[in-house]
């Protein structure tokens, strides 16, 4: 089977598509013959997708604003006259900061960030999105992390985050079965320019070179990612004639965490 057969002349919502997974998955879904509408809160991201030509429409907002969703579900309706996939890919990193290191001071302020950011935008998206899913019999597909499985992927906010939209993907696979689909991809440490917590005062730090040869070094397929590499998971996902049967599943894009041993991460390294 052609794996574009099901997702050619389909209509995507992706919120963070400017940059990095969610900007590797608009270019993917445009190759395949996708529709998509980006939501979006840098006016230079925004600015970027012009290159991607009229399939794309982008609007400049904040996720975890739901006139914003709104707007830019309007946008994709009115443009493309539906919804069949919504994708999630905001987020923001809290650079491992760990509880005793974590400001006392600035601990509220700091849950808030990563939590409206990394946790209620997915909640506001997918209640705003909702009913064009339905109505389409489309899907959801979020992006969680190797932080939704396993320790010392970020600081317990960033760790706390990641496990809450495991279990906001639970809940929305059982409520909205059998009209829509609700999935995610779970990321390995990839490089990006992941944004750290403005209430922290953090740069990025994810893209450095350092950085980037210790996650090469702990995943057993000693694999160095690109957002690329998370891509043909949301397809897969989001395609109805491949993965019309499968709800509630998380693909791990993270080159075999999960079966790291504790002496060498794998057999023949
Ligand atoms: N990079 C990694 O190592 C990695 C690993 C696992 C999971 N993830 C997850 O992948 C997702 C994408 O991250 P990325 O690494 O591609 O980073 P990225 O910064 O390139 O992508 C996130 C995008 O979301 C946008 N954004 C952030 N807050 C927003 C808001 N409130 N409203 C609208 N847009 C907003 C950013 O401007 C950016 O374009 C995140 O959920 C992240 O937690 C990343």
């Amino acid at each position: 089977m052609n794996s574009s057969e099901g997702l050619e002349g389909k209509v995507a919502l992706v919120t963070g598509g400017g940059s990095g997974i969610g900007r590797a998955v608009v270019e993917a879904f445009v190759g395949l013959g996708m529709r998509v509408c980006v939501l979006e809160r840098s006016e230079e991201k925004v600015g970027g997708l012009d290159g991607l030509g009229d399939s794309v429409r982008a609007v400049r907002g904040d996720a975890t604003s739901l006139e914003d969703n709104e707007q830019a579900l309007s946008q994709a309706l009115e443009e493309f006259g539906r919804l069949d996939t919504l994708v999630c890919c905001v987020g923001l990193w809290d650079n491992l900061v760990k509880m005793r290191r974590l400001p006392k001071e600035r601990l509220h302020a700091a849950f808030e960030e990563i939590f409206s950011t990394n946790v209620e935008s997915y909640v506001v998206a997918t209640k705003v999105c909702l009913d064009a899913l339905v109505e389409s019999e489309g899907s959801i597909v979020y992006t969680l992390s190797n932080s939704a499985f396993y320790s010392d992927g970020g600081g317990p906010l960033y760790m706390a985050s990641k496990f809450a939209v495991r279990g906001l993907l639970t809940q929305m696979a059982y409520e909205l079965a059998p009209k829509v689909r609700v999935n995610g991809v779970a990321p390995g440490g990839t490089a990006t320019g992941i944004a750290g917590l403005s209430s922290l005062e953090q740069e990025p730090m994810l893209g450095s070179e350092k950085m980037q040869e210790g996650i090469k070094s702990i995943n057993p397929l000693q694999h160095e990612f690109t957002p690329e590499d998370h891509v043909g998971a949301y397809l897969y996902l989001a395609d109805p004639t491949l993965a019309g049967g499968v709800t509630g599943v998380i693909i791990n894009s993270d080159g075999g965490l999960g079966v790291r041993g504790f002496s060498k991460p794998g057999g023949m390294v």
